[in-house]
């Protein structure tokens, strides 16, 4: 999937249209407390400003219900990039309308201007036609650094680059990088090829666990989804969660996956949620009653742990237990540990497993973390996004 790049486009004195994923984590304050994602979008901002570019970059922040709702508001993302560039950033407080369009045009060759947040705009959700051809005619030139929307079809994504017409559409450096990782080199991969899975429910997974089966060498399960599965052969697992609907379908993936798809052994399980419970490791599928399932054991981190050692390419996608909560971190650190030890290609999906590598202090040991949440699983599940395939092809 080879895509134009920003690299590849003349931006000098053009405006460039950034649609980026400033999605980011917010506190009660309105403070931000990840700001990974505007990070990650630096290569491609830069790139238009040191052209003499102007650009207008534009993201969703939350799940506003398509009108201003001012905790979603893009202004402190807009400040934060601010301080990143060490440059002025400026920011319109609506996105299509009288000051968005003032500011654009007083913008300068090598400016930067912040619209305020898509999804103020009930267009935006819906794909409207005239909302998109707003945004498209301010530029000349589309480009698409928001990873972590690709699996959406917002009008941002789908229809605006539709709106551009023969205009430049292209990828931004962290869309182009995001692929590269989780299509390209997955697709051809080098072996052993295996994938960790973790996370709550099967049911999120279905689809990735049956794509990777195809292509991986092994896809070794852990997080609660493990319970469901030893339920589905006939274990034992005490308050553990499970998901009772999705135990025929754990039956029929461990049919489909044989050898390939790995079970933990033990389990470290606890007598209530918390670090201060009664503890204990048990042989998985004996969970006994009053106990739940909160780590992967000892034994199965180990066994994990040599396998993702040995492994020339690695996915990890969910954490292995509940690893907010010592003791219960310690499978998820065994193995994230093995993978920052390990030779291989290692790539993590985004979510909570990039929380995780980067809590443990291994993010810098790692060849690709993921913005992405959704839109990681998506590719995992080998998607198709509209949003990329509408772009141009280099
Ligand atoms: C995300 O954080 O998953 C992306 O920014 C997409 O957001 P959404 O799930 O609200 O569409
Ligand atoms: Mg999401």
């Amino acid at each position: 999937m080879v895509k134009k790049t920003i690299a590849d486009v003349d931006v000098a004195g053009k405006t460039v249209l950034m649609r980026v994923d400033f999605n980011v984590p917010l506190n009660d304050n309105g403070a931000i407390t990840d700001d990974r994602r505007i990070r990650m979008a630096l290569p491609s901002i830069q790139s238009v400003i040191q052209r003499a570019g102007r650009l207008v970059l534009v993201s969703h922040l939350g799940r506003p219900r398509g009108e201003p709702d001012p905790k979603f508001s893009l202004r402190p993302v807009a400040a934060r990039l601010d301080e990143l560039l060490d440059g002025p950033v400026v920011f319109a407080s609506d996105t299509v309308g009288q000051e968005a369009n003032k500011k654009l045009a007083s913008l300068a060759d090598g400016g930067v201007l912040v619209l305020e947040n898509l999804r103020f705009d009930p267009g935006e959700k819906s794909g409207d036609a005239h909302f998109a051809e707003a945004l498209a005619s301010m530029a000349d030139i589309y480009c698409n650094d928001a990873f972590g929307t690709c699996h959406r079809k917002d009008a941002s994504m789908v229809a605006v680059p539709q709106a551009m017409g023969e205009k430049p559409k292209v990828v931004g450096f962290l869309v182009a990088k995001e692929i590269q990782y989780l299509t390209d080199v997955i697709s051809d991969p080098r072996r052993p090829f295996v994938a960790i899975l973790g996370g709550k429910k099967v049911s999120d997974k279905i689809n990735v666990i049956n794509n990777l089966l195809d292509i991986c060498d092994k896809v070794l399960i852990g997080g609660a989804m493990a319970y469901t599965f030893s339920l589905a052969k006939g274990g034992s697992v005490g308050e553990s969660l499970v998901e009772l609907d999705k135990v025929d379908l754990a039956k029929d993936l461990l049919a489909k996956g044989g050898d390939k798809l790995v079970l933990p052994v033990d389990t470290h399980c606890g007598d209530d949620f918390s670090g201060g419970c009664q503890k204990m490791v048990v042989s998985a599928g004996q969970i006994p009653d009053g106990y739940q399932g909160l780590d992967i054991g000892p034994q199965t981190a180990a066994a994990y742990a040599d396998l993702v050692r040995a492994a020339m390419t690695i996915v990890w996608n969910g954490p292995l237990g509940v690893f907010e909560i010592p003791p219960f971190d310690e499978g998820t650190k065994a193995v994230a540990k093995a993978i920052a030890e390990g030779k291989g290609t290692s790539i993590i999906g985004g979510g909570d497993s990039a929380a995780a590598i980067e809590q443990l202090g291994f993010a810098d040991r790692v060849t690709h973390i993921s913005t992405g949440g959704g839109a990681s699983l998506a590719m995992l599940e080998g998607q198709n996004f509209a949003a990329v395939d509408i772009l141009d092809d280099a």
